[in-house]
């Protein structure tokens, strides 16, 4: 298993929840979180505070999956996701030892069906 972080633009929460179900992975987290890149958050449009903005809304979605189901995601979110411009955001894929249901006590890859 493993656990893919897709940190990106707020208005992708959807399509990311779209992308992750079609690929077998039906539980997924959500978070607000403010952030900076390359750019250390600048947008011109945005600096009206003058320098002291650096951090930029986006949103942080992760889900573990299964192995084989990674090179697909990652090939759907860049597809979708993508708009070729600064700040469409960062994957980071790591590895999960394990996982339970705490309902079933199912374990593994039995608790991310
Ligand atoms: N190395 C990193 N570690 C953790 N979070 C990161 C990292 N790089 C980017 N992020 C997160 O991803 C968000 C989007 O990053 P962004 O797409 O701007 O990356 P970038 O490296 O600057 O690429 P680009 O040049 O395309 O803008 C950031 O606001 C931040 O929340
Ligand atoms: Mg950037």
């Amino acid at each position: 298993m493993k656990r893919i972080d897709v940190i990106t633009r707020p208005e992708k929460l959807v399509g990311l929840k779209e992308i992750f179900a079609t690929h077998n992975c039906p539980g997924m987290t959500a978070l607000s979180v403010m952030g900076c890149g390359r750019q250390h958050g600048y947008l011109p449009e945005m600096n009206f505070m003058g320098d002291d903005i650096n951090l930029l809304p986006k949103i942080l979605v992760f889900a573990v999956v299964e192995d084989e189901e990674v090179e697909g995601l990652l090939a759907d979110i860049s597809t979708a996701i993508g708009t070729g411009t600064n700040g469409d955001g960062k994957v980071f894929v790591t590895d999960v030892l394990d996982a339970m249901r705490i309902r079933t006590n199912e374990r593994g890859s039995d608790a991310i069906k």
